[in-house]
C-alpha cells in the first residue's frame, strides 16, 4: 500500500474506528500495555497510534510519544487526550518509516496493528531500533498468518480485499522476526484462538 491510499482509507475510518474496532483490538492493547514493565521517567512511543485507543492506559509517570500518519486518526486521538487531561501525552504527525527522532530516544516502543499496515514493516523496525534504546523493550501487537493451511490459504485469497480495507493478512511471524532481527522474549496469542499475536522483544542493536 501506498503512503496516499493509507491515508485516504484512515481517513475514512477515523470517524468509526472506535466503533467498529475497539471492541476486537482493546483487550490486546490493554494486556500488552500492563505487560510492558513501563517504570516512572520512561519515555515511550506509540507508532501508529491511530484514535488513541492505547493513549488512556500509559500511566501519567510516564512520558508518551504517539506518532501516525494521518492527520484524520490523529485528530481523534487529540480529543481523547484533550477530554482525559493527558498531560504526559504528545502527538505528532509522522511516518514511522521514518522517524523524526535522534538515536536512542525511547525506553519503550509500542507498536499495535501497524506491522501489516505499513508499506515497508522493515523499514519501520529498522527505524524503531534505532530511536529505542539500546536493551529497551519492543512490544508489537499484530495479525500474522495462520500456521493452519486452510485458514493461511484463507487469508491468501483475501489479502488483495484486506489490502484494499487497510492492512495485509498474509505476513508471516516467522519470517517477520528473522528479517526485522528481532529478539523475542516471548509471543503469545492472548486466547487459544486468537488472530493476533502479542509479542514482546528486547532491543539487540
Ligand atoms: C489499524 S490502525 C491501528 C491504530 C492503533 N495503533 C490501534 O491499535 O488501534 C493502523 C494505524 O497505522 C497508521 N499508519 C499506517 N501507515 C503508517 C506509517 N507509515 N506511519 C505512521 N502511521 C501509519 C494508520 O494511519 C492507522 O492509524
Amino acid at each position: 500500500m501506498e503512503l496516499e491510499s493509507i491515508k485516504k482509507i484512515y481517513a475514512g475510518y477515523s470517524n468509526v474506528y472506535d466503533v467498529i474496532f475497539k471492541g476486537f483490538f482493546y483487550p490486546r492493547i490493554k494486556h500488552a500495555i500492563h505487560s510492558m514493565g513501563i517504570a516512572a521517567g520512561d519515555k515511550i512511543l506509540d507508532v501508529g497510534v491511530g484514535t488513541g485507543l492505547s493513549l488512556p492506559l500509559f500511566p501519567r509517570s510516564c512520558k508518551v510519544i504517539g506518532i501516525d500518519l494521518s492527520g484524520a486518526m490523529l485528530k481523534k486521538a487529540r480529543q481523547k487526550v484533550k477530554k482525559l487531561n493527558l498531560d504526559h501525552i504528545e502527538l505528532l504527525e509522522m511516518d514511522a518509516m521514518n522517524l523524526h527522532f535522534p538515536d536512542n530516544a525511547f525506553d519503550k516502543v509500542f507498536i499495535s496493528h501497524v506491522v501489516s499496515v505499513v508499506p515497508d514493516p522493515y523499514r519501520m523496525m529498522s527505524e524503531v531500533k534505532r530511536v529505542c534504546k539500546k536493551g529497551g523493550r519492543i512490544v508489537i501487537v499484530n495479525h500474522f498468518k495462520s500456521k493452519n493451511k486452510v485458514m493461511a490459504g484463507m487469508e491468501k485469497i483475501f489479502n488483495p480485499v484486506s489490502k484494499r480495507i487497510g492492512w495485509r493478512s498474509d505476513l508471516c511471524l516467522d519470517e517477520f522476526i528473522k528479517k526485522a532481527h528481532l529478539k523475542v522474549d516471548k509471543k503469545y496469542k492472548l486466547k487459544k484462538i486468537d488472530l493476533w499475536h502479542v509479542i514482546f522483544a528486547t532491543n539487540n542493536k
